[in-house]
């Protein structure tokens, strides 16, 4: 049987994503070439063999328009036959992107595939793309006439529903913070330093994620005001306790990542060492006013498939789009906190929603060689109420 593995991971560094952040003058396409380009660089592959660039970017509009997985590819330098798709499975964007490349690998559609991705929320922020119309419809709109709500209002609704309190929040997001203050030399691994000249002429680089707080205390992370309080949505749901702040939310953030995933004879033929087979894959729909709880059964129906019970798991990655939603899939999957982003998520790291995906299975992969564990598994909550789970197995 064919297998996919993956050969390596880079990443651009994570900034905060603010309209004149670290970023600001750095074109997302560039931002995403020099990744693919230190992709290829790092692995020695020759770009000629890559048969598709499939690239996760959630707002495809303004400079991440026009399937950017393309531009990317032509400004990284890349032979013009290599091809490019962008899609968009919300948060979960760059994790479809390795599930479909390894997928077509395991199929027989490819030998050599990049998947990856790129957000530039400070830039292209989230909801532009609606251009102020109704996308959804009024036969949606007959089946949920109350709408749906703000993710972080389903945060304070998973919180309330596992009866999160506001303490376990934010000693989360610290033991995230930590974590990844304690990986600050682990992670240069996966880190691609990016260097770019701003609007003023003026050279620019960054080589490190600006998100991670090292000196974050539970009394501050205590102080913060809710994030999303609201009277109306009080009103709507009375279990709500307003627990969400910016301190147990994952920050707007710009990033970029890529993967380069091989069928495993092929590797072999190219002198690649492979780090990880992906073997499984799950997607899971749940309600989308929850919006954030598909991880759960995506979780259950990908162990089911793969045959293992959670406990076979070494390490996970859950995107830690908000403390309650990682504390949440906890509780309802049995999974041990110790095994759960072991260096850190993205509420320390930040999430760059169409990129993200690529982040967690790096930091999975490193997990999973500083332990010598087996079995990884990577889930991520998306928008509408849906969420990819994938299971890599380390070689
Ligand atoms: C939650 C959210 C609304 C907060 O936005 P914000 O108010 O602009 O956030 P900021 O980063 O400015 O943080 C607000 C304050 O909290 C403080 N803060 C945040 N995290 C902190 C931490 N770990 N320790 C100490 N202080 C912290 C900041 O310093 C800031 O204080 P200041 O104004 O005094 O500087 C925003 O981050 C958000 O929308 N997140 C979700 C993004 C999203 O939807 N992603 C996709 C789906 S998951």
């Amino acid at each position: 049987m064919r297998r996919a593995v993956i050969v390596d991971i880079v990443r651009s560094p994570f900034a905060r994503g603010r309209e004149n952040g670290t970023y600001a003058g750095l074109h997302p396409v560039n931002l995403y070439a020099d990744v693919l380009a230190a992709l290829v660089r790092r692995t020695g592959i020759d770009p000629a063999l890559v048969e598709d660039v499939i690239t996760g970017c959630v707002i495809q509009v303004a400079e991440q328009a026009g399937n950017i997985g393309r531009q990317a590819v032509l400004a990284a330098g890349f032979p013009e036959s290599v091809p490019a798709v962008t899609l968009d499975r919300k948060c979960g964007s760059a994790q479809q992107a390795i599930d479909f490349a390894a997928q077509g690998v395991i199929a027989g559609a490819y030998d050599v595939v990049i998947a990856g991705g790129v957000e530039r929320m400070g830039l292209v922020p989230m909801k532009v793309n609606r251009m102020g119309k109704d996308n959804e419809g009024d036969r949606f709109h007959a089946r949920y006439p109350q709408g749906l709500i703000r993710q972080g209002i389903s945060a304070e609704l998973i919180a309330a529903r596992h009866g999160l309190s506001r303490e376990e929040l934010d000693r989360f997001s610290l033991r995230s913070h930590q974590r990844a203050a304690a990986d600050r030399e682990g992670v240069k691994r996966d880190i691609e330093p990016i260097a770019w000249t701003d609007a003023t002429g003026a050279a620019r680089s960054l080589a490190a994620d600006e998100g991670v707080r090292a000196d974050s205390t539970l009394e501050k992370l205590m102080s913060l005001k809710p994030a999303f309080e609201d009277p109306a949505m009080l009103a709507r749901f009375p279990e709500i306790r307003w627990g969400v702040t910016a301190g147990n939310s994952s920050p707007v953030t710009d990033g970029a990542s890529a993967i380069l995933i091989v069928e495993e004879k092929m590797a072999e033929r190219l002198g690649l060492t492979p780090r990880a087979a992906v073997t499984h894959f799950a997607l899971a729909g749940d309600d989308p006013i929850m919006m954030l709880t598909a991880i759960i059964p995506a979780t259950k129906r990908l162990l089911s498939r793969a045959g293992i019970s959670i406990d076979a798991v070494d390490a996970f990655e859950v995107n830690e789009a908000f403390a309650s939603v990682v504390l949440g899939w906890q509780k309802a999957v049995g999974a041990d906190p110790e095994k759960v982003n072991v260096f850190g998520g993205a509420i320390a790291l930040g999430h760059p929603v169409g990129a993200s995906g690529g982040r967690l299975m790096a930091n999975l992969l490193r997990v999973l060689e500083s332990r010598g564990g087996r079995y990884g598994l990577q889930t991520m909550c998306e928008s509408g109420g849906m969420a990819n789970a994938t299971l890599v197995e380390r070689l």
